[in-house]
């Protein structure tokens, strides 16, 4: 019998699946297809202060391998979220959730943090500071080492879960920001957001989205992914949450290897509903056929 459970900032999960935020609602939406209990945890919309519409449309574009978005945040805004959207979840899951937070400043970010930290089903925080598709907020407060050691700051300030900082790989060096929002008291880094690209249709000779650009998941990112992972675990000491490109139980336990105690799952939700369900069956077969007994015991193994 394997054993799948990893603890994450000090709460103990099933199994490390989590699929990851824009890419399952708030959960009750996948309940209806299967007993979403069967997960690690998810980390479910990304939520702002205010309720957001989103960027104009097309706002996806699809490419080998992978896909671009730009959807731009769209969500109902935190005070909704907490009325309708939370209770909705709990009649469904029964597990602590990760809620995810973006924000245009400082105060947005701490606002929101200090509302969804009094719910009680939330069990972390993923603040997102590495969304590249809206402008003045999200990505600019993952590309400056300052700027995310105060993002970290304030909303450590007024909160009580455990804070884990979700990074943009559209840096020079990832490692430094990570080391900088340790510094200042995250609980976790999850990483990598997606990659800032573009496609132009060449029927219309213009670029696709309606945004010009938009954030590249899928396939195609996962060695730039793991590579992530693995330069910023030789430089914290705080859990990461590993994602890009991740769709299958071996894809998990390479991550893992790289150093991620967790693993978040998101373009292939997109592309099949059930994928993270199929990962967590197929954890006995593939652990088996590897030699791994334990999930925990393989985290960062490959250093
Ligand atoms: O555009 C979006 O909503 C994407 C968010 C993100 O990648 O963080």
């Amino acid at each position: 019998m394997v054993n799948t459970k990893v603890k994450l900032c000090g709460i103990e999960i099933d199994n490390p699946v989590i699929p990851a935020s824009g890419t399952f609602g708030f959960g009750y939406e996948f309940a209806e297809i299967y007993d979403i209990n069967k997960l690690g945890t998810f980390s479910f919309k990304g939520t702002t202060k205010d309720p957001r519409f989103g960027n104009p449309t097309p706002r996806i574009a699809e490419t080998p391998m992978g896909m671009l978005n730009s959807v731009g945040l769209q969500n109902p805004g935190v005070d909704k979220v907490i009325a309708e959207e939370l209770p909705k979840l709990a009649k469904v899951f029964n597990k602590p959730v990760m809620a995810n937070v973006s924000g245009f400043s400082i105060d947005d970010y701490a606002y929101t943090c200090e509302r969804i930290d009094k719910e009680a089903q939330v069990g972390w925080i993923e603040v997102n500071i590495s969304c590249p598709n809206v402008h003045g907020g999200g990505m600019s407060f993952g590309t400056d080492a300052k700027n995310a050691a105060a993002v970290t700051k304030a909303v450590k300030a007024v909160t009580t879960k455990p804070i884990i900082i979700k990074l943009t790989p559209n840096v020079t060096d990832i490692a430094e920001i990570a080391r900088a929002v340790e510094s200042e008291g995250a609980d976790g880094v999850s990483l990598i957001n997606t990659l800032s690209g573009m496609r132009i249709s060449l029927a219309k000779k213009k670029p696709i989205l309606k945004n010009v650009t938009g954030g590249l998941s899928g396939p195609c990112v996962f060695p730039v992914a793991l590579r992530c992972v693995w330069q910023v675990y030789n430089a914290v000491k705080i859990p990461i949450v590993g994602m890009g490109g991740v769709s299958s139980a071996e894809d998990v336990i390479e991550m893992m290897l790289a150093g991620a105690t967790a693993v978040e799952v998101g373009a292939a939700n997109l592309i099949d509903p059930y994928a993270c369900k199929k990962i967590i069956d197929d954890f006995a077969q593939v652990m088996e056929k590897y030699h791994i007994n334990s999930l925990e015991e393989i985290i960062g193994g490959a250093h």
